[in-house]
């Protein structure tokens, strides 16, 4: 499979993953064979790429650490919470444990792949925002070796990091726009979030050089789930908000670590996020251009690539990991 631009998509080629509504609803199965009305309709959605299969790198198999149903499953429970909170009393989080739990078990499950961020679905954007950085916040403490009720008081706090953002939304009064402290006072003083959990909330804004909000917390005065939590959602901010490149982002995240974020735990998420994702096209210092197939644990930026040449239908493969001479210089958006 390779990635494509949506406004370089043609009749009859075929989705090689499915195509899902921002209510989570399916709107193209996996393996639909594109016409020209499919075409038309997802270039009305807010979505820039799709992946579609490719006969020469069919082998490509893209493994993810989440499945897409445990990532709809999850924005789905997340969005409908951010919907009702603050306009009932309290909040109902059963609804979302079984969703977090089995996002949780993928997690532990696949620990052994790389993300591929990026490609997690689209749709409301507070909740989106949420779940991805809850899976990367999720990586980074099964890397730093967290236990099970570590990670649960982790991913609980990550994925409610800014429920102060929906609170506002439903609220009919004017707010102190404070979303940190809002979203704090709210999970507190509730019976089933860890206290540990409200102070993720409290503290992502807060940064390492103590230059972040509310109480200018510094160093390791901020709980490390709440470091943790800052990196993962400075690099989802970045790539959505911003629309940055994933190398770009990563350049930039680079620039930040000891300054506003915790060196170590930049360098914990480098180590759990591709610099190229998989199905990317990358162009090569050699002029040449391959799509990335996989990505080695122990050195993420240095992709393996497959340059397929569709006249001979041959494909050939880049180990680039082990021919440092050769380099990716950047990303081509076919
Ligand atoms: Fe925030
Ligand atoms: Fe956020």
């Amino acid at each position: 499979m390779r990635k494509l631009s949506v406004t370089k998509l043609k009749p009859r080629m075929t989705l090689a993953k499915g195509i899902y509504t921002g209510d989570g609803r399916i709107l193209l199965p996996t393996g639909t064979i594109l016409q020209d009305s499919y075409i038309e309709r997802l270039n009305q959605l807010d979505l820039k790429f799709v992946f579609i299969t490719d006969e020469l790198l069919a082998k490509a198999q893209i493994k993810e650490v989440i499945s897409e149903p445990a990532w709809i499953d999850l924005q789905q429970a997340v969005r409908d919470l951010f919907n009702k909170v603050g306009k009932i009393h309290g909040i109902n989080f059963d609804i979302i444990r079984q969703a977090l739990d089995n996002i949780i078990y993928e997690i532990i499950s696949n620990r052994d792949r790389l993300s591929n961020y990026c490609d997690w679905g689209h749709g409301e954007p507070l909740a989106n925002h949420s779940v991805n950085v809850c899976i990367l916040a999720l990586m980074m403490g099964l890397k730093r070796e967290y236990n099970i009720k570590q990670l649960e008081q982790l991913a609980t706090g990550a994925l409610l990091h800014d429920i102060g953002k929906a609170l506002n939304n439903n609220s009919p009064q004017k707010t102190t726009g404070d979303h940190t402290t809002e979203g704090f006072q709210f999970l507190k003083d509730n019976d089933n979030i860890p206290l540990l959990s409200a102070h993720v909330a409290y503290q992502h804004h807060e940064k390492w050089d103590g230059s972040g909000l509310p109480r200018h917390l510094k160093g390791e005065a901020i709980h490390e789930y709440a470091r943790i939590v800052a990196v993962a959602d400075t690099y989802d901010s970045l790539i959505r908000e911003h629309d940055l490149p994933p190398w770009a982002v990563i350049d930039h995240l680079k620039t930040l670590s000891g300054n506003s974020l915790d060196s170590e735990l930049v360098e914990l998420f480098l180590s759990i996020i591709p610099t190229f994702p998989l199905g990317t096209t990358v162009q090569l210092s050699t002029n040449e251009k391959g799509v990335v197939v996989d990505i080695p644990q122990e050195n993420p930026d240095r992709p393996v690539v497959w340059m397929t040449d569709y006249f001979k239908q041959q494909t050939r493969e880049l180990r680039l990991a082990e021919i440092p001479q050769i380099n990716v210089i950047g990303i081509i958006i076919d």
